[in-house]
């Protein structure tokens, strides 16, 4: 049921990268669809800066029209109106009071509507501010309309930098506000091909019976980037590309691979199973990680000169229950490598009895290409066309592009944005999941960090070490071509 009443949406942190980037785009390309009606709908920069509304606006325009939205300039000018700008500090009262009475007054001028007020605060800043501004918007800046509503926070990672951190901040911030007011964001859950998990897994008969240790060998979450750290070195140097991919956004991927069925789509029925495949992955085996930096990463200024941060990883997870016992996850990451791809890849195992001879053609195998060019593929083996009885490794393809022409598929965070709106956790991450998650990479995470465990330098624009496919190969991941 649609809810009525003004929404005021809060982006904190609105002069920063990722407001310009991702979260202003993502309300505009909202705005367009109807979803922000201007009736209803009004947005608030916050931040250090002193500048005006204008100011904010003009250094906004520019990232909005993308080649996705080829929107008329009268549509940006109109949403851009509809953005007012408060300067403040992260934990001082004076601002956050400013910004509660702009609230306020926008809340009162659109009373006519005679609803609730909801409040989203949208927190693109970096954790270390996360509790003090989240005590600021307690103390100053909650919903008081009578006639009901809501006030939500959604925050970035990196939610801490490790199980000690990530706890000690949710606990922060688990005393000003709910779980279910808060709305951790992990952007990979707002993929399309992400959210086609569940249905591909729970309503094809094709795939129920053989997702198992029976018939899988081996499944391969991969993220890769041709480019390097870019400008956020001094950034990426403190996390590393384990914190900054792994922890999180393929490890959300691994989860939604390898849950069981829930036992209904209610958000807390999903997220409870995915945290019981975190909680089932035995720790990680130091020979069964390969850790790369590549070379050039130390020159850029902002980063270390002996800096020890691996830019590359692939790690194997072994889930410890039934269905998956003995199959590797093979989870891989890595900035400036050869290609820009995100893929998950399930290889089954041989054929048993083998009359075709043709395993060395290669397995089958199920790839879901998550970008660029969303797709998916299964590897099979079919009789080569002719006379001859021989065969060979072809694919059915599902290609997004082909199939679903005209579709315009939307943006990660567009999708998690209306989520928050709507109320509706499911694609986001909860305490329990997250603590779940940082158990996993913290004793490792600690050697890296320790020194104890070295990067392998590797040349920009390569496959990464050569070690990692040698760790893979060694998992039982048989490398086929063609596709
Ligand atoms: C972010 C990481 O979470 O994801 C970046 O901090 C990375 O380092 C980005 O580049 C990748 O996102 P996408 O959607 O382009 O795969």
């Amino acid at each position: 049921v649609p809810e009525i009443g003004c929404l005021s949406i809060i982006v904190l942190g609105a002069s920063g990268d990722l407001a310009k980037k991702k979260t202003f785009p993502a309300l505009f390309h909202l705005y367009c669809q109807g979803f922000l009606p201007p009736n209803e709908v009004h947005i608030f920069g916050y931040a250090r800066t002193k500048i005006s509304d204008d100011e904010l606006r003009n250094r906004i325009r520019g990232y909005l029209v993308s080649e996705r939205s080829a929107s008329p300039s009268n549509d940006v000018s109109k949403f851009l109106q509809l953005i007012k700008y408060v300067s403040g500090s992260y934990d001082a009262a004076e601002g956050f009071q400013m910004l509660d009475k702009e609230i306020s007054k926008h809340e009162t001028s659109k009373n006519s509507l005679e609803g609730s007020s909801r409040r989203l605060f949208y927190l693109a800043l970096p954790p270390s501010v996360y509790p003090s501004v989240c005590r600021m918007i307690r103390r100053y800046c909650m919903n008081k309309s009578n006639l009901g509503g809501w006030t939500r926070i959604v925050v970035e990672k990196p939610f801490g930098r490790d199980l000690g951190s990530a706890e000690e901040l949710s606990s922060q911030i688990g005393e000003l506000f709910d779980e279910p007011q808060i709305y951790r964001i992990d952007h990979y859950l707002g993929k399309e091909l992400v959210q086609n998990l569940l249905v591909l897994r729970f309503a094809n008969r094709f795939f129920l019976p053989l997702w198992n240790r029976d018939n899988i060998d081996n499944v391969q979450i991969v993220f890769r980037e041709d480019f390097g750290t870019e400008g956020r070195g001094g950034y990426f140097d403190e996390y590393g590309i384990i914190r900054d991919i792994i922890q999180n956004h393929l490890l959300q991927v691994l989860c939604l691979v390898a849950m069981e069925k829930p036992v209904s789509l209610k958000p807390e029925r999903i997220r409870d199973e995915k945290v019981k495949v975190l909680q089932s992955v035995l720790p990680i085996k130091d020979e069964e990680v390969v850790l790369g930096q590549y070379e050039g990463y130390r020159d850029d200024p902002t980063v270390p000169d002996h800096s020890n941060t691996p830019t590359f990883a692939t790690v194997i997870l072994r889930i410890h229950n039934e269905r998956w016992e003995g199959v590797p996850f093979i989870l891989k990451a890595g900035k400036a490598l050869n290609s820009r791809k995100a893929e998950i890849r399930v290889q089954f195992k041989d054929v048993p009895g083998d009359i075709f001879k043709c395993k060395k053609q290669g397995r089958n195998e199920f790839v879901i290409r998550l970008q660029p060019s969303e797709a998916m593929y299964m590897k099979l083996m079919v009789k080569q066309p002719g006379l001859e009885m021989s065969t060979v490794q072809s694919e059915l393809d599902l290609s997004y592009r082909q199939r679903y022409q005209g579709v315009t598929i939307p943006e990660a965070y567009e999708r998690l944005i209306l989520d928050t709106i709507r109320g509706d956790q499911q694609h986001f991450v909860r305490r329990d999941e997250l603590k779940a998650a940082w158990e996993i990479f913290t004793p490792l995470l600690h050697r890296i960090d320790n020194g104890e465990m070295k990067p392998i330098p590797y040349q920009a624009g390569s496959r990464g070490p050569a070690e990692a496919d040698e760790l893979l190969e060694k998992a039982g991941y048989v490398q086929t071509h063609g596709y």
